[in-house]
């Protein structure tokens, strides 16, 4: 067996993405009925490059009377929208899918400046299936008579969602897309951290000729997502974040006619049978847990291999970990790119020093990390047991956890043991094993031979305290309609 050699420095040729062709105000006002308009709260705060802490632009914050004036624009445009006939609907889902990528380049480099995602994944994955959410969705909106026979599928009426910062334009996209094909209006909050993508979003749909009203993006932090969920004009709440804070959406809901779906944390299990290609699943483990810093719902943070291949497959993952390049999210090298702010960081540096606190063994290769910015090197703890808090809950950074396991029962009772329950991956030859554990595993999403891997066409959501409803694919039109017979 090689022996992984922590001291050897990864040189690679640097290949910064021109940020030449990108336009960027220096103040984002909100985009209310059609237009941007000046904040009533007057106020501003910071979007920042976590990636050298330096400013980027200045964002409007909204406050309870922003967004009353942006559920009054969106209940406006709810009467003109949804009598449009459903083929006029889907053309403009279908334009905005359209210039989305033309726009695309542009979309993928602030996307990574603005949130610290590696280029590589905004430019191939990020931007294009975002725009591939438009057109999927537009193909639905002439066709809810067919989906949902026998039934009369009307719209709700405007949508409140409130989106994270892991995936900011996908999770606009995630969200307004099926909104609109069922005939809804919208009022969107993007998270604080990462708004700008959002708003360029803002300025797409106003160039696209969007009836004025049927989108509202406004920007603001958790007070101003709140406002969203308690105002009585809302019909609908899609929300995606934390467990905790969808929890408190959920209670302050108790009892009010809203329709709610709650895209929650995770805690995914990432299951290697001795029987697998142990090269690609070793590929596969990096791709489930340090794909877009670790901050992915869905990840693979809990790594079990079987007993008899650990020695090989730990080994061979120091390997790789040793060769990931970490740093500027616009090189196109890059494959771990700057943790997304400093209170993120921070998080993940506790549940760290509470793994190491409760025994578990670190392991994190040499790495040269940027002096400015906000970074956190891949790292593994090892020697974990189901009872340590950095296996229950989730960390939202690079951080994999490594079990042992010796039979399929005591992985499944194992991988099904925390409060979460989104996703899962297999990894082996048999498909008998993948039959039992996609039966078996509690959780929405279940990769087998590969891991986040992700299309519209496919329902996606949460089983226990990982959220409630589905989105995506036909599954995704369902919370935005009521159904007359
Ligand atoms: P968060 O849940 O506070 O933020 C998500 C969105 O909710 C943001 O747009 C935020 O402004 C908004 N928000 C915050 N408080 C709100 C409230 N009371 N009412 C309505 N909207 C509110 O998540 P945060 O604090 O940024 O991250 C904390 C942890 O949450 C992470 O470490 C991670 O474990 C988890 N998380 C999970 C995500 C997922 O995709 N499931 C996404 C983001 C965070
Ligand atoms: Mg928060």
């Amino acid at each position: 067996m090689s022996k992984v050699d922590i001291n050897k420095s990864w040189n690679y040729a640097a290949a910064p993405e021109s940020t030449a062709h990108i336009q960027l105000k220096k103040k984002y006002d909100l985009f209310i009925g059609g237009d941007f308009v000046k904040p009533l709260s007057k106020k501003y705060f910071d979007t920042v490059n976590p990636a050298n802490g330096e400013q980027i632009a200045k964002v409007a914050e909204a406050n309870k009377q922003d967004v009353d004036r942006a559920v009054k624009a969106a209940r406006k445009a709810f009467k003109s929208w949804s009598k449009l006939s459903v083929k006029e609907r889907g053309k403009y889902i279908f334009r905005i899918a359209r210039m989305m990528q033309e726009r695309a380049r542009e979309f993928a480099v602030i996307e990574s400046l603005d949130g610290g995602k590696p280029i590589r994944e905004s430019r191939d994955i990020d931007i294009p299936l975002a725009a591939n959410h438009f057109f999927y969705y537009a193909g639905w909106s002439d066709k809810l008579e067919y989906a949902f026979p026998n039934k009369i599928p009307k719209p709700l009426g405007v949508a409140g969602q409130i989106i994270p910062w892991n995936f900011p334009l996908l999770m606009a996209a995630w969200k307004i897309a099926p909104a609109l094909a069922t005939g809804n209006t919208v009022v969107l909050k993007p998270a604080e951290t990462t708004s700008l993508t959002a708003l360029k979003l803002a300025e797409l749909i106003q160039d696209s000729g969007l009836p004025k009203g049927v989108v509202n993006i406004i920007t603001g932090a958790g007070e101003t997502g709140a406002a969203i969920v308690s105002h009585p004009d809302v019909d609908k709440i899609a929300f995606t974040g934390s467990t905790e804070v969808g929890k408190l959406i959920q209670k302050s809901l108790a009892g009010i006619e809203k329709k709610t779906t709650l895209e929650l944390g995770g805690k995914g299990a990432n299951i290697i049978f001795e029987d697998a290609a142990i090269e690609q699943a070793v590929e596969g483990i990096v791709n489930a847990i340090f794909f877009n810093q670790g901050h992915v719902c869905c990840a693979g943070s809990r790594l079990f291999v079987q007993a008899s291949v650990a020695d090989v497959v730990i080994e061979k993952l120091k390997e790789r970990i040793s060769t990931l390049i970490i740093g500027d999210p616009l090189d196109k090298n890059t494959d771990i790119g700057a943790i997304n702010s400093t209170e993120q960081l921070a998080t993940i540096e506790k549940y760290i020093a509470i793994g190491k606190k409760e025994g578990a063994d670190i392991y994190q290769p040499k790495c040269q990390l940027p002096k400015k910015g906000n970074w956190c090197p891949p790292t593994l703890f090892l020697n974990v047991s189901q009872s340590h808090t950095i296996v229950q809950e989730e960390i939202f950074g690079p951080v994999l956890t490594i079990q042992t396991f010796r039979t399929i029962d005591e992985v499944i009772e194992k991988a099904n043991n925390t409060p979460f329950g989104l996703s899962a991956g297999v990894w082996t030859e048999k498909g008998s094993k993948i039959f039992k554990l996609s039966q078996k595993l509690k959780a929405g999403v279940i990769w087998a031979n590969t891991f986040n891997k992700f299309d519209p066409a496919s329902p996606f959501g949460g089983y226990k305290e990982s959220g409630m409803g589905r989105e995506g694919g036909l599954h995704g039109l369902k919370p935005y309609l009521k159904f007359k017979s």
